[in-house]
């Protein structure tokens, strides 16, 4: 008996299971070209998503494990560098939504009921495996509240509740980036060397001082040259010194995980530093993607809907605003606050265990 006879050949679309994905644009039903288009953007969103998830899970687990081989460093910035180029893709894609008019939309809108982009699982797994956390959306809003309420009114959105569940269970994106940056060697030191704490503390107390320097320097040209109140300047850099201290000295002890930023932020041409280096650089990105991403979502919306209420019933653009300012990797955002000109850096310790000699 001939197999082969019994055996389809794979083809283009048995592969990627077209006949399935095609089928569930609600052809049949009688919707709009518009309707159509709106349903089609969603959908390819929610894949963008799904490849997402699974990146960042990927990172998060190699850079979480217990010991990190040097060969992953450049696998999870590659990975990252994808999710950033898609989000890139998807905050461009908005265009293509735009094309459909206020008028257009509210042909179709009120059929929508009360569903919203609001209630996309796989966007607040994202947020989670990321590591945004209640209290860094500034508002109640629980994510998994959320669910168990969906859930309530419909059971089959269980399995959306689990995801969520389990991706809370693990240790975030954030998380494992913090840990990882934490035991970055500082000015020749590892984190498990002896005098760890003594170094640590003397680069960083130095490093304020140099802070200071500079921002005293600032503060004076800035008297000098401008015609802005004295004392206005005086408090706005006082401010800025309070600050960068309490950023690298929280409560008056060192944080080694933004320490360790710090020194990968300032001594960026260190050879031994272009893999955290690159690895920081990713991070930002993305985050900055993103960002750029839930603005843009926001732009679309305020030309569609101008200020009406959503769907999901938040307050719309205002709402979709403020999750534009969230920032998950605050620490990575904070650290270029406290940066100083190369030429006021603290002088580099042990130049030969980075492999390069600094002029400074
Ligand atoms: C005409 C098109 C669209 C309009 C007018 C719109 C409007 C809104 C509004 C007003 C919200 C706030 C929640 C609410 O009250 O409903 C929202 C949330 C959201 N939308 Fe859209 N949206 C559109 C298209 C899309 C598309 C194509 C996606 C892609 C998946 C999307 C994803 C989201 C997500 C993920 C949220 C939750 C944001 C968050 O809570 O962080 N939206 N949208």
């Amino acid at each position: 008996m001939d197999d082969s006879a019994s055996v389809p050949e794979l083809t283009y679309g048995s592969y990627l299971q077209l006949d399935d994905l095609l089928s569930l644009q609600r052809d049949g039903k009688d919707i709009s070209n518009d309707e159509l288009h709106f349903i089609i953007v969603h959908q390819t969103f929610e894949l963008w998503f799904k490849q997402i998830i699974h990146q960042l899970k990927e990172v998060r687990d190699e850079l979480g494990a217990s010991e990190v081989p040097e060969k992953a460093i450049p696998s999870c910035v590659h990975g990252m560098r994808r999710v950033t180029e898609i989000f890139g893709l998807m905050a461009h894609q908005w265009s293509v939504l735009e094309t459909l008019t206020p008028q257009g939309f509210l042909a179709f809108r009120d059929e929508l009921g009360t569903a919203s982009g609001f209630e996309s699982y796989q966007m607040r797994e994202l947020e989670i495996v990321l590591g945004l956390t209640n209290s860094m959306r500034g508002s109640n809003f629980d994510p998994i509240e959320q669910f168990r309420k969906i859930v309530s009114g419909d059971p089959g959105q269980q399995h959306a509740l689990d995801k969520l569940i389990e991706a809370s269970s693990k240790p975030s994106l954030l998380e494992v980036v913090m840990s990882w940056v934490k035991r970055t060697p500082i000015m020749g030191s590892r984190v498990d060397d002896p005098d760890d704490a003594i170094t640590v503390e003397d680069y960083v107390q130095a490093h304020l001082e140099a802070f200071n320097k500079h921002s005293h320097d600032q503060q004076d040209f800035m008297m000098k040259t401008t015609d802005m109140k004295q004392e206005m300047v005086e408090s706005r850099f006082d401010a800025a010194r309070s600050q960068a201290r309490d950023f690298l000295l929280p409560g008056g002890d060192v944080d080694r995980a933004r320490a360790g930023l710090l020194f990968i932020e300032s001594y960026r041409e260190l050879p031994l530093l272009t893999w955290p280096r690159a690895l920081v650089d990713a991070v930002v990105e993305l985050e900055e993607s993103m960002v750029k991403w839930r603005h843009s979502h926001a732009r679309m919306v305020e030309r569609i809907i101008g200020r009406r209420v959503g769907t999901g019933g938040s307050s719309g653009v205002d709402y979709l605003d403020a999750t534009a300012a969230y920032r998950v990797f605050t620490d990575l955002w904070g650290v270029r606050t406290v940066l100083v000109r190369p030429g006021l850096r603290p002088k580099i310790g042990n130049p030969e265990f980075y492999g390069f000699t600094v002029g400074s």
